[in-house]
């Protein structure tokens, strides 16, 4: 059989990774997929400059419109990342009757609903594993070997970026930047790093992952997000003493009221195995109501971790190229018209267990104050230290460890303890998550 034709957009990291994957285990794929699979052209930004794949046999072009364009494609890999152009790309694609396969979050997590509705109409197939979790196959595992469950909820180190930074200042006591940097020049971080280090990667994430985990449209704009950008050292450590990690975790918990969908450093217990995740790692912890809890993984990001994700799509789609429409593996898991909106809490309504520390007036009967107001805000507190301030210091500071609890009634106790004379500054909220439930 003829092998199956590709047009790669962008070659960058992923798309030089993907290239050379793809030529490296050519006969494999080829008899895992049915046919070989060839990248006949691809569009870069510049035609000179330096990259990590060989593009002998690949016809080069600056213009990815013309590979969109180009019949003798069957296939797109768009790899360009952020969500333009590459929506008019797919879109064109999916219009000409392209099947396409994608790493991009941003564009999956924003304009996917629309994305999917063009390609059901158009039989084509839009697949996307590469885009949460670099080459864990968490996509597969919820979308295929987790469909006899309900899902109850998930949690995930699903930015490489911020668990390399977090890990570096645990074990290195690194500065922020330092790492930040660091990530960059290993190809883990985003254009923007912002959006690593922002949360925003991943709530594009989370928003994908929600949305197949519980049958409802992608709805990235009402997830809950928070960075590592306010996470210090001292923190770390007073976690660990207290027997703790802190992670940056997209959660998504189905709830009586709604789906919670959030994203923020979150303190877990270090002998959960999700704890020990370190460096640019993803993993993400699945619960569903037959199976129990399971753990998926592995490299979240760089080159060929990513590449295994998007040779995996190609695979799958080559393999379905030729079959009736109707029976493939829906894009978001659940039949389209079996897709159903479903409310999401707000974060005031979360309900989480809290890290808080605070600097106080070292003298008599300010603990009593601080644990009156928490008690008559009716929250438990499950742990309390106070490690020993500097000799002389007036001051001191105080670490506590909530049961769980409605954010708003955290976020009341706080401004009111704020406010007393005796503390001194805001208090540090951090969310903390036992994830054995
Ligand atoms: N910037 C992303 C990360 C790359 O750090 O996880 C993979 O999506």
């Amino acid at each position: 059989m003829t092998p199956v034709r590709i047009g790669v957009l962008g070659l960058g990291t992923v798309g030089g990774g993907t290239v050379n994957v793809l030529k490296r285990n050519a006969e494999e794929i080829a008899r895992r997929a049915g046919r070989g699979i060839v990248v006949s052209r691809a569009a870069a930004r510049s035609l000179d400059r330096e990259r990590i794949c060989s593009t002998e046999g690949i016809a080069l072009t600056t213009d990815p419109a013309e590979i969109v364009r180009d019949p003798d494609l069957e296939v797109v890999v768009e790899l360009i990342g952020g969500a333009d152009p590459a929506r008019g790309l797919v879109l064109e694609a999916v219009e000409r009757g392209k099947h396409v396969v994608t790493a991009n979050k941003a564009l999956i997590a924003m304009h996917g609903n629309a994305i999917f509705e063009a390609a059901h109409a158009r039989g084509v197939m839009v697949a996307f594993e590469a885009a949460v979790a670099g080459g864990i196959p968490i996509i597969k595992a919820l979308r295929e070997g987790l469909a006899g469950n309900r899902i109850e909820w998930l949690a995930g180190i699903i930015n490489g970026t911020s668990n390399f930074i977090l890990t570096e200042m645990r074990e290195r006591g690194a500065a922020f930047d330092d790492v930040l940097g660091e990530a960059q020049r290993l190809g883990y971080a985003e254009a923007d790093p912002t959006f690593d280090v922002e949360g925003i990667d991943a709530a594009h994430k989370l928003a994908i992952l929600a949305a197949i985990a519980f049958g409802m449209p992608l709805d990235f704009g009402r997830v809950y997000t928070e960075g590592i950008t306010r996470v210090t050292p001292e923190d770390v450590g007073y976690a660990e003493q207290l027997g703790y990690r802190i992670k940056h975790l997209g959660i998504a918990r189905r709830t009586e009221t709604g789906v919670e969908m959030r994203v923020h450093p979150t303190l877990v217990p270090e002998r959960e195995l999700i704890a020990n995740v370190n460096g640019v790692m993803n993993a993400v912890l699945v619960k569903g109501d037959a199976v129990g809890r399971t753990l998926y993984n592995g490299p979240g990001a760089g080159a060929e971790p990513t590449a295994s994700a998007v040779v995996a799509d190609l695979v799958d789609v080559v393999r379905t190229l030729t079959t009736d429409p109707n029976n493939r593996v829906p894009h978001l898991a659940f039949q389209p018209d079996a897709l159903a909106p479903v409310p999401v809490v707000s974060i005031k309504e979360a309900e989480t267990a809290f890290y808080l520390k605070m600097l106080a007036s070292d003298r008599p009967g300010v603990l009593a104050e601080i644990a009156t107001i928490f008690g008559e805000a009716g929250i438990s507190i499950e742990a309390v230290v106070q490690p020993e301030p500097p000799r002389g210091a007036a001051q001191a500071k105080l670490v506590m460890l909530t049961h769980r609890v409605r954010e708003r009634q955290v976020n009341e106790a706080v401004a009111r303890i704020e406010a007393l004379p005796v503390i001194e500054g805001s208090v540090t909220c951090i969310r903390m998550e036992h994830l054995d439930g």
